[in-house]
Formats: structure tokens, C-alpha cells, sequence
């Protein structure tokens, strides 16, 4: 798979971690950064990711910063985005098999090297499940196109 990658300065040790897994796993890797030693603002690393997933440059997205949600909330204004914050093996799991998620966001505060090995490569192999799962997101399909017109 190709998948994008980004961090803020909060997440830049635990980025540098799953570029190794994804690389490990002979995926291809596009990181966008941030490359500096200074802080950045998270919704202009999650926009460059999102970006790429919306236009389907790559196939997945990784977005990291402190707790994984401001990048969660500036990556689902792309339409197509559905990113999850996902916290352990279960929540990684089912954000695929229920919410077909196209970009994994994970915090650099609060998880372990381990611990983001497993979620990773589950988010990565569960494949989404389709059935009842697609009429819902047909649904929310539905929600980007109506509201995106009141803006
Ligand atoms: C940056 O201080 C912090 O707010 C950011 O990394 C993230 O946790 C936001 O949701």
C-alpha cells in the first residue's frame, strides 16, 4: 500500500516509529513531515495528508499529534476523509471493518512503541466489512454533499 504520514512536533519520535513499521511491512511511505525542530500547527500537517487521501494519491493516511484529535477533526473536512483516532487493537479494528476509516490518527503522548506495532499493522490488514457498513457511508457521503453546499 502507499500511505502518507505526518506529525506534529508532538509526534515526531512515534512517526519516526511506524515509518519503520510501514517500511518493515513493505509498504510505501510518503512523510510530509513536519521536518522542523519548532512547533507547527497540526491542521496544516493533517491538511497535506487528507489532501492526498481525498485526491487518492496514496491509499491509506497516518496522522500524529499529542492526543490524535485535533489531526481526527482538521482531516474529516476532506470529503472521503474518514478519519479515526483509534486508541488500542480493537478501536483500529473495528474503525475498518464498520467505518471503511482511510486515515489512522494516533497519539504521541499517550502510546507506547508496542502498543502502536499492533495497531498499525491490524488497521492496515482489516479489510472493511461492507454489507449495512455501506449504506451508512453512502450516508455520510450524503452529509458532505448537502452541507458542503452551505459553506
Ligand atoms: C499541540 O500542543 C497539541 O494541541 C496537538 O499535538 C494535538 O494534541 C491536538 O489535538
Amino acid at each position: 500500500m502507499k500511505v502518507a504520514i505526518g506529525s506534529d512536533h508532538r509526534g515526531i519520535s512515534l512517526r519516526r516509529k511506524v515509518v519503520e513499521i510501514l517500511r518493515q511491512g513493505g509498504h510505501e511511505v510518503v512523510d510530509v513531515g513536519t521536518f522542523s525542530d519548532g512547533p507547527c500547527d497540526y491542521p496544516d500537517i493533517a491538511g497535506q495528508v487528507a489532501r492526498l487521501v481525498a485526491r487518492r494519491e496514496v491509499d491509506r493516511g497516518i496522522l500524529i499529534c499529542g492526543t490524535g484529535l485535533g489531526m481526527a477533526i482538521a482531516a474529516n473536512k476532506f470529503p472521503g476523509v474518514r478519519a479515526a483516532p483509534c486508541h488500542d487493537e480493537l478501536t483500529a479494528e473495528l474503525s475498518r471493518l464498520h467505518n471503511d476509516a482511510n486515515v489512522l490518527c494516533l497519539s504521541g503522548d499517550m502510546l507506547g512503541p508496542r502498543l502502536v506495532e499492533r495497531i498499525v499493522n491490524t488497521w492496515l490488514k482489516t479489510e472493511f466489512e461492507g454489507g449495512r457498513h455501506l449504506v451508512r457511508l453512502q450516508k455520510i457521503r450524503e452529509l458532505e454533499c448537502r452541507n458542503g453546499k452551505l459553506l
